[in-house]
């Protein structure tokens, strides 16, 4: 195990080498470490910022080994990296942060809304089935409309479907891939928010103001951060923050998603255990921003602070929309956040701006 705190020009471990984990380099980088990255492609939005690449899957063993041989401790920046990859640093005695525990909570939907539950965060009703027959009855119990996703592997709306009538579940199933789904009773909410939080190694937490997120196609296209909120529902987002991160024995930043309904209460909608596209603004409104707090507290360093010093609009810029580079970065307000991918796909998440007004 790696000695705590982690001494500047100490190696961190990342597995994944997109934007978030070229975020997170670059705030290691800043506090003077090192940073090695483990991701399937070359040239990754990661890899070209970083000391070290690995290019291999992510379960490929020998590469686990390198990893394990190079870095003080190993955090990743999605939560979709096999289970087995994470159990086999830790067999090696590599300390992985945030644990195996949030991993393998965050990768189902259905252990996860179960663990939310457990631990005093509500949720909308929902029911887990893996046949038509049993989809049939998950959505009779849970009564339709209700959403059917599969358990794992979603993203950016990906791997879910409505389904209008109960009868419909069998078809709506097979769409999915005849693969475990849970079903799910619609949140009639107001609001999207979200709320980032960290936990540090010696259990301290620090939470983040409120963001209100916006999704277009599933994907989330604009937040507003901090969210208009009174102080009860940042309260209560805080205290739901609180029992997740205790309830997993959390190390680092983690995404919580959360619907408001209108009567004021907050369900959450999921949990993601790490860096967060809804924690973007914190780049230019905070003090410490997602990033450099997710390196703090997994290196065993101090949480910095998390109050907003500014208002900000984080857009997404997806696709082609990356191209209008030169306009904004004229924009006095705008901060840009480029992530340096090589080819722009529809939908596909290019960069973001962060427009900053005073507080
Ligand atoms: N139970 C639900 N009721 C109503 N809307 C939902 C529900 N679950 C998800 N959604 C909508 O779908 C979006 C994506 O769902 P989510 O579970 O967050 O999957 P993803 O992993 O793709 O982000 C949410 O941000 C929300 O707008
Ligand atoms: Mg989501």
């Amino acid at each position: 195990m790696a000695d705590l705190p982690l001494q500047p020009g100490s190696m961190i471990g990342i597995l994944g080498g997109g934007q978030l984990g070229r975020m997170l380099a670059l705030a290691a980088g800043r506090l003077g470490f090192d940073v090695v990255v483990l991701e399937r492609e070359a040239d990754s939005p990661a890899g070209r910022v970083c000391a070290h690449t690995i290019v291999a899957a992510y379960d490929d063993a020998a590469a686990l080994a390198a990893l394990a041989a190079v870095a003080d401790v190993v955090t990743y920046e999605f939560e979709n990296v096999p289970a087995a990859a994470v159990a086999s640093l830790v067999g090696m005695g590599v300390d992985v942060a945030p644990g195996p525990l949030a991993l393998a909570v965050a990768q189902d939907r259905f252990e996860e809304k179960t663990f939310l539950n457990a631990n005093g965060a509500p949720t909308v009703a929902f029911a887990a089935a893996d046949s038509p027959e049993a989809a049939v009855d998950a959505v009779a119990r849970i009564g339709a409309p209700a959403l059917m996703k599969t358990r794992r592997d979603g993203y950016d709306g990906k791997g879910q479907r409505w389904v209008e009538h109960a009868a419909d579940a069998a078809r709506v199933f097979a769409e999915l891939g005849s693969v475990p789904v849970i079903v799910e009773a619609p949140a009639d909410f107001v609001r999207e928010l979200s709320v980032i939080a960290a936990r540090g190694r010696d259990g301290a937490t620090a939470v983040y103001p409120l963001a209100e997120n916006h999704h277009e196609h599933g994907i989330l296209r604009r937040s507003l951060a901090p969210a208009r909120a009174a102080p009860a529902l940042t309260e209560q987002a805080e205290r739901i923050a609180a029992r997740i991160l205790a309830g997993l024995d959390y190390v680092g930043v983690i995404g919580i998603e959360l619907f408001e309904l209108s009567d004021g209460r907050l369900l959450v909608n999921e949990i993601a255990p790490r860096v967060h596209n809804t924690g973007h603004w914190t780049q230019d409104g905070c003090e410490v921003d997602q990033f450099e707090q997710h390196i703090r507290a997994v290196a065993g360093w101090p949480l910095g602070p998390t109050r907003a010093i500014a208002q900000v609009e984080m857009l997404n810029l997806l696709g082609d929309e990356a191209d209008t580079w030169s306009k904004l970065a004229a924009e006095p307000e705008t901060r840009l956040h480029l992530y340096g991918k090589r080819a722009a796909k529809p939908g596909r998440k290019m960069g973001h701006v962060n427009k900053v007004r005073p507080l």
